[in-house]
């Protein structure tokens, strides 16, 4: 059944980022495993999204629950590029066909944080990404303020890279110290104004929701950066999840939601835009070439321990942990397989209709908005016959819909994540809770 959006909405209980659709923890074990060949065969291979995931960190920060190891000893890094290497190459293998082999649209280099690797093993990255077909294509990288050197910042130039993202969080040493980051602020001045002046898209992520934090300092942060050169801005409000180490405060929902809301009226302001709840883009950003790859869409291939690729019927990704010990056995494992294991999906889930349709509402929704001819055009019937409950969001204000489209208003912007987490099915919630129990 589904859950009331009023109720949910008056609760103020505690919720997660609606960014990817099923969460990662409803992945289970695939008996038996799913060969890759016959799955990606199904697919359309001509626009595909490449996703290399990096899971290593100098630290481990507080309010983080992403798959990363810290500080691993030394020569893992390397043994680990030589397994996405391997990875790559039988996936170059298993993605080709009669026709050639598959071709991509976008590349992503993510983690955890990429410029952990030094420049040679960086350098190896983009060179297998080329291997697998995705050269000189809209290109993003995550990066850390404590990571980028002179020759890293080459490695970046000379593959043409198109966005980085810099993980900020704040620019006040007391606010990123409450959460256990350790950051210099020479660090993060150097590096944005060098990515800035490098690349074509800066992209920097903001916390808003921090311990400390105030209207006025979350502004301060976001002028700080916008004068440093940044031309894109991620404001992600502050969740605090089971298992990381931050505990959480009373009257805090609140307090984010007014943060959120000064930070974007600060920013619409200025005359950026904003293209979700958490994205905001400066006046005149370049628009991302080549073919477009659009999320509500499958066919990505993830590389690497921690990576995720979607299919039309299968999510697959490398069983999901939080703890350190637990990442660090899950990268050794992930590191020990061999090739016959990397040319098969051994963890994941299966879509059906439902959550077929469920996914590409919630994405559609969350990023430019719902076109009804195209979902008839896909699913065979009109969205509000496939999700009633969707009248209720109209209801309470979140969405409006006419006969073309169904948009989030300006209330369910703020509140994309509520609306995320009330979308889902009954199945996925109940997986969910089940690893969260677990
Ligand atoms: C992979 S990191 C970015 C690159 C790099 N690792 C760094 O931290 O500088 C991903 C981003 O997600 C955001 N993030 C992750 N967990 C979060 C949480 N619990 N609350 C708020 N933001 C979070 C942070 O803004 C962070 O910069
Ligand atoms: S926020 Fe970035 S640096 Fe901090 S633990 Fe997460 S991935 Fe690592």
């Amino acid at each position: 059944m589904t859950e009331s959006l009023r109720a949910l909405l008056a609760s103020g209980e505690y919720l997660s980022y609606a960014y990817a659709y099923p969460h990662k923890t409803t992945y289970r074990t695939l008996a038996p495993p799913v060969g890759l060949r016959e799955l990606w065969a199904e697919e359309d291979r001509g626009a595909l999204f490449l996703y290399v995931h990096v899971p290593f960190c100098e630290q481990r920060c507080g309010f983080c629950n992403l798959y990363t190891q810290v500080r691993p000893k030394s020569g893992v890094e390397a043994r680990y590029v030589e397994a996405v290497e391997r990875q790559a190459a039988v996936l170059s293998n298993v993605l080709s066909d009669t026709t050639g082999p598959a071709r991509f649209a976008r590349l992503a280099i993510g983690g955890g944080t990429p410029t952990f690797l030094g420049a040679a093993l960086l350098e190896r990255v983009f060179a297998l990404a080329r291997r697998l077909g995705a050269a000189d294509v809209p290109t993003s990288i995550e990066v850390s303020p404590g990571t980028l050197d002179d020759d890293q910042l080459g490695v970046l130039v000379a593959n043409r890279v198109t966005r980085v993202s810099v993980g900020v969080q704040s620019i006040l040493p007391n606010e990123t110290a409450s959460v256990q980051r350790g950051q210099a602020l020479s660090d993060v001045e150097r590096v944005v104004r060098r990515l800035a002046a490098a690349v074509p898209v800066c992209n920097v992520d903001l916390i808003y929701g921090l311990p400390g934090q105030t209207a006025e300092t979350l502004r301060r942060s976001i002028d700080h950066v916008l004068n440093l050169g940044a031309n894109e801005l991620y404001l992600y409000p502050l969740y605090v999840r089971p298992l990381t180490g931050l505990g959480r405060r009373d009257g805090w929902d609140d307090h984010r939601l007014a943060l959120y809301r000064a930070g974007r009226e600060h920013l619409l302001a200025l005359g950026w835009a904003q293209g979700s709840m958490r994205m905001f883009q400066a006046p005149g950003s370049p628009e991302p070439r080549g073919a477009v790859y659009r999320c509500q869409d499958d066919g990505m291939v993830g590389l690497g321990a921690g990576a995720r690729s979607y299919t039309r019927s299968l999510h697959y990704a490398s069983p999901y942990a939080v703890s350190q010990g637990a990442i660090r056995a899950g990268i050794e494992a992930w590191m020990g397989q061999s090739d016959a294991e990397f040319s098969q999906a051994r963890h994941g889930i299966r879509l059906g209709d439902e959550e077929r349709r469920r996914r590409y509402v919630l994405l559609s929704l969350l990023e430019a908005g719902l076109d009804r001819a195209a979902y008839v055009a896909r699913f065979g019937a009109d969205v509000m016959a496939h999700l009633p409950e969707l009248a209720e969001a109209v209801d309470v204000g979140l969405i409006v819909a006419d006969e073309a489209s169904l948009d989030l208003t300006e209330a369910g912007l703020e509140r994309s994540d509520v609306l995320g987490h009330w979308l889902q099915s009954a199945a996925v919630r109940a997986a969910r809770a089940g690893w969260e129990a677990a």
